[in-house]
């Protein structure tokens, strides 16, 4: 932007007065934002951001995929139709971290090289977070950090997120915090307060554009699960809960469908083959356990809806099902997301098999107990993330003179 300070002389009663007028000359081409992302709760959590950014015309919007998944970031990326400028394919069966952080940096080097963006835009904490804010930093591009500031404090769970988007936030400009909570965990970190924006989450954004009542699935299997039973949804897939910890949880599973009527459980399972490995020792040919495939997100937002309980180790989830007054048990030991266990909606159980199958199995079978769970709370957002986040840059570019409105929590 062009400042330009305009004076002149005025005279009242006698006194002289200079006045002088600032006057902001927008710049002339767009802001070019680049927005990179690879996994399936990326892809999610930044379908509103793009959608935002391409409805206004002072920016020039481009979309990189890296692709650290490929089945499952693609259901994504065709539900809500998002425009895709490069699509670096990464994935590999059983990569490891070394093969998705040098893929993608090398990828994004000549990308980068040829848009030269004036931001990109990145989301959370897994690999393709940082490695892409990395890529960013070595050509001096800014980066916005979209659900900065969440910590558990602990670089060992979970792994590697933690570092993830620690090290994100060394890298980043902007940071768009999701709650005050978060705001507070940037500032203990010395980042400076004009760089952080509390904005909510934009995952509660995708979820109310999701959700619909009387919903029928397609998947015949899930359709027929009578309505009487109560759901017990399931995911797993925390690269530290891999091994005897995932088989502790199964094993849990199996002895509460085993002894809690009328329930039935629904697994999508995740691709990592590792997980499929063990699922299929504890859990293959169980009665009342629907293994199915990864769902596509809108279907799979709908069977929250339509769920008693949430057993889970993923982090988007623990912000979606509250949402939907939808208990969950955390099948982990950390949790970056505070907010919804203070609620009372969240409970971290572990991977221990007699805490899970206990506090689950209580309740299933305590009226009381789980109405003290189920109750709707919105702690992390009101599905207008996407829109402040967009106001955000135009504002740090000098576009907009209005100030981005901030995420309260109710
Ligand atoms: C990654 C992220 C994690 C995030 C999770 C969301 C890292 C290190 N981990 O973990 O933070 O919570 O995504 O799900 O960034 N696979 C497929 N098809 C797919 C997706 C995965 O076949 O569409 C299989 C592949 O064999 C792949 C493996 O799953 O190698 C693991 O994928 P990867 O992205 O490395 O780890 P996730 O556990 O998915
Ligand atoms: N999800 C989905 N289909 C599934 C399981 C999960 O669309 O079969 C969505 C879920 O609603 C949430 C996101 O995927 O928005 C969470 O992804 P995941 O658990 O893989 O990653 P995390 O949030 O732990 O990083």
């Amino acid at each position: 932007i062009l400042i330009g300070l305009v004076g002149s002389e005025m005279c009242i009663r006698d006194r002289k007065y200079f006045i002088v007028s600032v006057c902001f000359m927008k710049r002339s081409s767009p802001v070019k934002v680049m927005t990179v992302f690879g996994t399936r709760p990326e892809a999610i959590k930044m379908a509103p951001v793009v959608q935002s950014l391409l409805a206004h015309p002072e920016i020039e919007t481009k979309v990189c995929l890296t692709a650290q998944h490929r089945e499952m970031l693609d259901q994504v990326v065709d539900l809500f139709k998002l425009p895709v400028d490069y699509d670096l394919d990464i994935m590999r069966s059983g990569q490891s971290l070394y093969d998705i952080t040098s893929r993608v940096l090398r990828g994004l080097e000549e990308v980068l090289e040829k848009e030269k963006p004036d931001y990109v835009l990145v989301h959370g904490d897994t690999t393709t977070t940082f490695t892409a804010s990395l890529a960013a930093f070595y050509k001096q591009i800014k980066v916005g950090h979209v659900e900065a500031g969440l910590r558990t404090g602990d670089l060992a769970s979970p792994f590697p997120e933690e570092a993830n988007r620690q090290l994100t936030g060394v890298l980043a400009s902007l940071h768009f915090a999701p709650t005050e909570t978060a705001r507070g965990n940037l500032l203990r970190e010395n980042k400076k307060d004009e760089n952080i924006f509390v904005v909510g989450n934009t995952v509660i954004d995708a979820l109310l554009s999701t959700v619909k009542k009387d919903y029928t699935f397609e998947d015949e299997e899930i359709q027929a699960i009578e309505e009487h039973k109560r759901v017990i949804l399931v995911t797993t897939h925390r690269r530290e809960n891999l091994g005897a910890p995932m088989h502790h949880v199964y094993r849990a599973l199996r002895r509460l469908v085993e002894t809690v009527p009328d329930t039935e459980v629904v697994f999508p399972v995740h691709r990592n083959p590792l997980v499929r490995e063990a699922v299929e020792e504890e859990l293959d040919g169980a009665a009342g356990i629907h293994l199915v495939e990864p769902m596509e997100y809108e279907p799979f937002t709908n069977l929250m809806a339509r769920s008693a309980l949430v057993l889970t180790d993923s982090g988007g989830i623990q912000e979606e099902a509250p949402s939907l007054g939808k208990p969950v048990l955390v099948l982990r030991d950390t949790t970056e997301r505070p907010e919804a266990v203070k609620a009372g909606t969240v409970k971290l159980v572990g991977t221990g098999e007699e805490k899970i199958y206990q506090t689950a199995y209580r309740l299933l079978t305590d009226e009381a107990a789980y109405h003290a769970m189920a109750e709707a709370v919105n702690p992390y957002g009101d599905g207008r993330s996407a829109g402040r986040i967009v106001e955000t840059l135009l504002y740090a570019e000098g576009i907009s003179h209005k100030k981005p409105s901030k995420f309260i929590a109710k």
